[in-house]
């Protein structure tokens, strides 16, 4: 397995009122990115957030930002996000009218690119793309919602596209990260791990440890999550 992990906060569990006082706790905390899901209520039932907010993100962390587009159209919206400060841009291949046109914007406008697989979606649509993808994002819940439960199918499609990611690095001594999204927990880090994910989005696991005055909480998940993965 690929080695070192990152952890990804998502901030969709993120406490809106005090967001960036929520991005630089969780940066302090140890988290690696920053996972932002901008979701459309058009290719997702859901409304979240835009460039604006990523812009204001960005001013409070320097690590990188990795926008999950849950959006149809996407090459729209791609060079807003570019200029807001995305390092990484990831779409649902289902989203765009052409995956390879969309892959390109994403890398022209100096970002990392990477294709979104749903639970259904099939791996096929990587085929013809390998050499755009920076990241490959498989999906362990459907996209839409927070604190949903880890669908176990996940696992045997990680184990596939890791060994497809594998390969495609030895031909071409390029890396590619394996992201998973979706129900990832202090509990079920380590087989998401041994399934060959090296990227772990993980929402209600971190921002839901509890909205008390402890402010170690944050650590202490973000310790526990990564502990999980690298001991798989
Ligand atoms: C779902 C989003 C996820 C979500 C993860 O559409 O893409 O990033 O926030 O949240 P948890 O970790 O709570 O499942
Ligand atoms: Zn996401």
């Amino acid at each position: 397995m690929s080695a070192p992990c990152r952890i990804a906060p998502s901030l969709l569990s993120a406490d809106f009122s005090r967001l960036g006082e929520e991005v630089r706790n969780v940066v302090a905390a140890g988290a690696d990115w920053i996972h932002f899901d901008v979701m459309d209520n058009h290719y997702v039932p859901n409304l979240t957030i835009g460039p604006l907010v990523c812009e204001a993100v960005r001013r409070c962390t320097e690590v990188p930002i990795d926008v999950h587009l849950m959006v149809r159209p996407v090459d729209r919206i791609i060079p807003d996000f570019a200029k807001a400060g995305a390092d990484i841009i990831t779409f649902h291949p289902e989203a765009s009218e052409h995956v390879d046109r969309s892959l390109g914007l994403i890398r022209e406008h100096g970002c990392k690119a990477g294709l979104v697989f749903n639970p259904a979606t099939p791996l096929s649509w990587m085929d013809h793309v390998m050499d755009k993808l920076d990241v490959v994002l498989l999906m362990s819940v459907n996209p839409g919602f927070g604190g949903q439960k880890f669908i176990p199918g996940a696992l045997a499609k990680l184990r596939v596209a890791r060994q497809r990611i594998d390969a495609c690095e030895r031909e071409s001594g390029r890396r590619i990260l394996l992201e998973i999204d979706g129900g990832v927990k202090i509990d079920n880090i380590g087989e998401i791990a041994a399934a060959g994910a090296d990227t772990f989005v993980a929402g209600s696991a971190v921002f839901g440890a509890g909205r008390d005055d402890d402010p170690n909480r944050y650590d202490t998940v973000i310790a526990a999550l990564r502990a999980g993965a690298v001991g798989a």
